[in-house]
């Protein structure tokens, strides 16, 4: 909907303002030198009436910075168009929040919302208009570094995070200055990359697609997400930034998207790599078509659009309507009323790293750590006990992960502050060297005896930021060599071991499993985790994660996950099936895997019982209620998660074993218990038909309830539609 003011400037608008507006590039072109390479750089010459006609730019923050560069700019700009200033704010802006794969671990979508309100108001407060988040994209493969920054592998879970994020980052519309406008990507399916493989080929069937991938984009769009991000890989064949079919018949006309496009860095011109377009210009010309509205540092759009206006109308008409769309953002950014939204460093200074900030990302970050193992209650540890705290993570600020631009971890607190904060006698060795292994042995050998002087092993193991996030696929996702090795030496001890792992991507933890008695993942856990950490170590704490995203007991299973489809010979763990071999299955491994999809321990103990149904089948005007109760029998209190599971047993295309529609999570102080229900309606039995029609059919269905998708208790019931 084009306000009469945008109308007006249109008018006056020439073609090259038209296609500046249609630019975005980095800042170190209006001499940030802060600015975020994310990509290859073109070679491309931008001329000064150029750079004041250029419609956005990425990467540049700081109220003072962005103040300079808009005064600048306006003073330049014939019209006094506003420049819009966007950035990668991931999981925080200097407050960072644990990486979105933790966040996902929460299953709280309300302090996820939280989370981006904050992450919001602290961009804001420094310049920034546009968030390039959240990024949607559905995940089942480790060896992608990018899994990091997704939610994991559930439709329903990333679509009530999808929603959260994008309340959380744009608040009401119009934006106001305390939020930004948020950039629903990687459209799409850039999660699926063969063999997680970076940038590598996607190619799934559409009704995969529409019945997994697009639910989360489609409830972010529907949550007024103004910007949606092209996706590096190709889709039903096509790269997605030239693809009309998924931008203007899916995107755009089916889930009515009318905000703007923007293309992934230099995505436009890849698309000559991908080898369907010649030159720039053909590149731009798809890309233009495809409904693409801004080229984010390919500058096929400045170099070739006016030629190819100049030789077809219609691109002049599409650059008309992809100048609207980018004029319409700068209003709902309230731009026009006041290029500057309010910045002001002294409000920075106030806003930024505020302690409100900091306390919620403690709270992410205890929310986010799943317990792992616990055998023999090994967790928590008593203030008096003696810990050989081993590993160079624990003495690191390298607690932030990959896309925290702005986060500091040199000013990070660490793990090992942050316990000596609890425990008196702490005996710390670095055990090993992440960076070198020349003198891993004597590290190896100081740790061994520490570690024989004390009660316990506390070992700090994980990756480091730059092993996930993008342009990080892995085909070995073990621990690092050196790191399993002293893990190996130490458990020769026969001391307790409780392993910490900091990761942003599942690994292969199954030897870690075997030699721990205890495994806690905090993921990365940002600004507060090592805060977090001791907290739940010394049991002030109690964990609450959940897996959103399967761990596989080796790389070999890839992909593995928990919504399944049971195929014509499953393999059922019956007793005739340990000699069936027609079954599909390994002959070197299990199906399962390490921990499943909604896993996650508590130093609690909880157990489910009298699943009930209010009756046993229902038509499509009615609902049914279940309902079960939760019991917490030990005497710590806490917070239980009861997930609950559908299972259709015949449809008109094949269903999954079992898929997530609901789930609780339920405080539960010492020995108390709860009845939670679940109401069952048409809607939750719907599912993407072979005409892509998403319907819900009458048949049996059962209905599943656990603390993980490992459900423990279920029932059945008719839909009689
Ligand atoms: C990167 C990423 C994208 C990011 C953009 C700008 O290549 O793919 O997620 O928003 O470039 O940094």
């Amino acid at each position: 909907m084009q306000s009469n003011y945008v109308k007006q400037l249109l008018s006056k608008m020439t073609l090259q303002e038209k296609i500046g507006q249609l630019q975005q590039i980095a800042g170190d072109f209006f001499g940030d030198d802060g600015s975020p390479i994310t990509g290859p750089l073109s070679t491309y010459k931008v001329s000064k009436t150029q750079l004041y006609n250029i419609g956005s730019v990425l990467g540049v923050s700081g109220a003072e910075n962005v103040l300079k560069i808009q005064r600048e700019y306006l003073k330049n700009n014939r019209l006094h168009i506003p420049l819009i200033f966007m950035a990668d704010i991931i999981h925080g802006y200097k407050t960072i929040f644990p990486i979105p794969l933790a966040l996902g671990s929460t299953w709280d979508p309300e302090l996820v919302k939280r989370v981006a309100q904050a992450s919001a108001a602290e961009a804001s407060a420094s310049g920034i208009d546009v968030t390039f988040s959240p990024m949607v994209d559905l995940v089942h493969d480790p060896r992608w570094g990018r899994v990091m920054e997704s939610t994991g592998e559930d439709p329903y879970l990333n679509s009530l995070f999808a929603k959260s994020f994008v309340d959380g980052y744009q608040g009401n519309l119009p934006v106001d200055e305390k939020h930004v406008a948020a950039t629903v990507k990687h459209f799409a399916a850039y999660g699926a990359p063969e063999a997680g493989r970076e940038y590598n080929t996607v190619d799934m069937s559409e009704w995969r697609f529409r019945e997994q991938y697009l639910p989360a984009y489609q409830k972010a769009i529907e949550s007024k997400a103004l910007l949606v991000m092209t996706s590096f890989n190709i889709l039903f064949g096509i790269p997605a930034t030239g693809n009309k079919y998924l931008m203007r018949h899916i995107l755009r006309r089916e889930l009515g998207f009318n905000g703007v496009l923007i293309s992934d860095w230099n995505a436009i011109n890849e698309m000559i790599s991908h080898g369907v377009a010649s030159d720039s210009e053909e590149a731009a010309e798809k890309a233009i078509q495809a409904g693409t509205d801004i080229d984010m540092m390919s500058f096929a759009f400045l170099g070739s659009l006016e030629k190819l206006a100049m030789k077809n109308e219609e691109v002049k008409k599409l650059i008309d309507e992809a100048a609207a769309r980018v004029l319409n953002l700068k209003d709902a950014l309230g731009l026009f009323d006041d290029p500057y939204r309010g910045v002001d460093a002294a409000k920075e200074r106030q806003i930024v790293l505020s302690q409100e900030n900091l306390g919620l990302a403690k709270k992410a970050a205890e929310e986010a750590t799943v317990l792992l193992k616990n055998q023999h209650q090994s967790l928590p540890l008593d203030s008096n006990k003696a810990i050989a705290l081993i590993g160079s993570k624990a003495n690191t600020g390298d607690l932030l992960g990959n896309w925290s631009w702005k986060g500091d971890p040199a000013s990070t607190q660490t793990i090992k502050s942050a316990l000596e904060d609890h425990f008196d006698n702490i005996l710390f060795e670095a055990g090993y060297d992440m960076v070198s292994a020349e003198n891993n042995l004597s590290l190896n050998e100081q740790a061994i005896s520490s570690a024989k002087k004390q009660d316990v092993i506390l070992y700090v193991a994980g990756l480091s930021a730059s092993q996930s996030g993008e342009a990080s696929s892995m085909t070995d996702i073990s621990l690092p060599k050196e790191q399993l090795d002293l893990l190996r030496k130490l458990s020769k001890l026969h001391k307790p071991i409780i392993t910490i792992v900091i990761t942003g991507r599942p690994l292969d933890l199954t030897e870690v499993d075997r030699l721990s008695d205890a495994i806690l993942l905090p993921w990365f856990p940002g600004t507060a985790g090592a805060l977090a950490i001791a907290d739940i170590v010394s049991g002030k704490t109690n964990p609450t994660g959940r897996l959103s995203m399967t761990f596989p007991k080796s790389v070999g299973q890839i992909p593995i996950y928990y919504n399944y489809y049971n195929t014509g010979r499953p393999l059922t763990g019956t007793l005739e099936d340990r000699n069936n071999i027609y079954l599909s299955k390994y002959i070197d491994s299990s199906n399962d895997p390490l921990y499943p999809f909604g896993f996650g321990l508590s130093y609690s103990n909880y157990t489910l019982k009298d699943l009930r149904l209010s009756k046993k089948e229902f038509t499509a005007d009615e609902s049914i209620t279940a309902s079960v109760t939760v019991k917490n029998n030990s005497k710590i209190s806490g917070t239980a998660t009861v997930q609950w599971y559908i299972h259709d047993l015949v449809g008109e295309v094949v269903r999954p074993v079992k898929e997530l529609k609901h789930f609780q999570r339920v405080q539960l102080g010492a020995g108390a218990e709860e009845t939670v229900t679940f109401t069952v309606s048409k809607q939750d039995l719907s599912y993407v038909h072979a005409d892509f029609t998403r319907v819900s059919d009458a048949g049996s269905f059962k209905l599943l309830v656990g603390f993980s998708s490992q459900t423990e208790l279920e029932t059945s019931f008719l839909f009689k539609n």
